[in-house]
């Protein structure tokens, strides 16, 4: 166990690294392509939904189980009930999984900077990109290295490496990102863009839309394997719960939907289909910054932003599983930092080489990049949630009191914790699958 138990130096060091995990791809890569596939306006509608009257409740839950035991996942799981250690494991399973495809997009964002940097630019983003990532040597190079800078933050332990990383690298994030935003909505396809995201097409609602809904909203709140959880244990006495929860949901919010009205209008004004897919960021908006006056210092911005967030989530990623090595397996934060990095090294070289020589390697038609993402965003996550939420309000002696005390809201919060969560986490997730 780590013995002096360590704590944020405050309670804003606390915020920004809790919007530091959850503000990542998930908002910036991730959202957009997947609201570009999944019909716009019809996606972000059901999203905000979901966030805001579903997801709050795990997010409340995973903060006050940090706060209240005050130790990783596995062990706060198992203090709640000694039968679900077993679920422990599972979490920190899930969040070691994530790493495997998350950093191989790191590793791209890496060479992007290299390319806007260098001014090298190609003369065709779509070729470039599906040639760059299916070579063997330097994505896999790259992913190392975006694995190893996110694990120096954590090594170096909670004060003077993941909460120092956070209080420089987010504010100069928000920055960014409004600069960028202001500069898309003067763009001549501002207005087709802005539609796309907020007029809903209700008949594209679907589904599986729900499911992929869900997993994106659980994904990007940092939801359903113990990162909350870990994070919550080093908050101080004083911050306060439910604030804590609403604030990290509108700002992570927030980002998300500037990032929309940043990618959007200039999808749309250079002609790009919104539903590329995953390669929206990597292959249509470098072929549009290419275009633009300038284009070599947006692009670089662009991508330093992406890497800021990337990074920020990465470090959150990595603590949850270091965590809690070094309090069940009993070794050095040096060991376990060392011990992460080995096993997502091993997981996530064949993910990088998912694009080019493993690509042939299919289960259920998808890559094994694919199927990390699938596996761990619309199974286990909404799984591991469901699970959570049955713990926190089934296990847990009263949580809802030590969260609000006897009063209308922990009442109503404890009747949504129990019976609803639960039951539409599972309409949602047999119906999408
Ligand atoms: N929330 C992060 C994002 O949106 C990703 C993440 C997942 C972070 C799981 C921590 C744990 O990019």
């Amino acid at each position: 166990m780590e013995n002096n138990k360590p704590q944020w130096s405050s309670h804003l060091s606390f915020i920004i690294a809790t919007v530091g995990s959850a503000v990542g791809l998930g908002n910036i890569w991730r959202f957009p392509y997947i609201m570009g596939k999944n019909g716009g306006a019809i996606f972000l509608l059901t999203y905000l939904i979901l966030i805001a009257f579903i997801c709050i409740i795990p997010l409340i839950c995973e903060l006050a189980i940090g706060k209240i035991y005050r130790t990783d996942t596995i062990n706060a799981l198992k203090e709640i009930n000694p039968k679900f250690k077993w679920f422990g494991w599972l979490c920190i399973a899930t969040v070691i999984l994530i790493p495997c495809f998350y950093f191989v997009v790191g590793g791209w964002i890496l060479n992007y900077i290299w390319i806007f940097i260098s001014n090298n630019l190609p003369a065709n983003f779509s070729d470039y990109f599906t040639s760059y990532s299916s070579q063997i040597f330097m994505p896999c190079l790259l992913t190392l290295v975006f694995l190893v800078m996110t694990a120096s933050f954590p090594y170096r332990g909670v004060n003077k490496g993941i909460e120092k990383a956070n209080n420089i690298m987010m504010p100069l994030f928000a920055l960014m990102l409004i600069v960028m935003a202001v500069y898309a909505v003067t763009l001549p396809g501002a207005k087709e863009g802005l539609e796309f995201m907020f007029r809903p097409d209700f008949t594209q609602f679907n589904k599986s839309m729900v499911l992929t809904a869900l997993g994106q909203a659980l994904f990007t709140l940092s939801i359903g394997m113990g990162t909350i959880i870990t994070y919550g244990s080093y908050m101080k006495d004083d911050s306060h719960i439910v604030k804590s929860g609403y604030t990290l949901i509108l700002f992570d919010t927030l980002i998300a939907v500037i990032a929309g009205i940043m990618i959007f209008p200039i999808v749309f004004s250079f002609g790009v289909a919104p539903s590329a897919g995953a390669s929206l960021v990597f292959i249509a908006l470098p072929e549009i910054f290419a275009k633009l006056p300038g284009s070599s210092i947006i692009g670089l911005l662009f991508f330093i932003l992406l890497f800021f967030a990337a990074i920020t989530s990465g470090i959150s990623i990595l603590e949850t599983a270091i965590l809690a090595f070094i309090n069940n397996l009993k070794i050095s934060r040096q060991k376990a930092t060392l011990l992460v990095c080995i096993i997502v090294a091993a997981i996530s070289l064949p993910a990088t080489l998912s694009f080019g020589l493993l690509s042939g390697v299919q289960i259920a038609n998808k890559t094994i990049f694919d199927l990390l993402d699938y596996l761990t965003s619309n199974i286990l996550l909404p799984f591991n949630t469901l699970l959570i939420c049955l713990l926190s309000g089934w296990c847990v002696n009263s949580l809802w009191k030590k969260i609000f005390g006897e009063n209308i809201f922990g009442y109503t919060f404890n009747i949504i914790l129990k019976f609803i969560v639960p039951v539409i986490l599972i309409c949602v997730l047999v119906s999408g699958l």
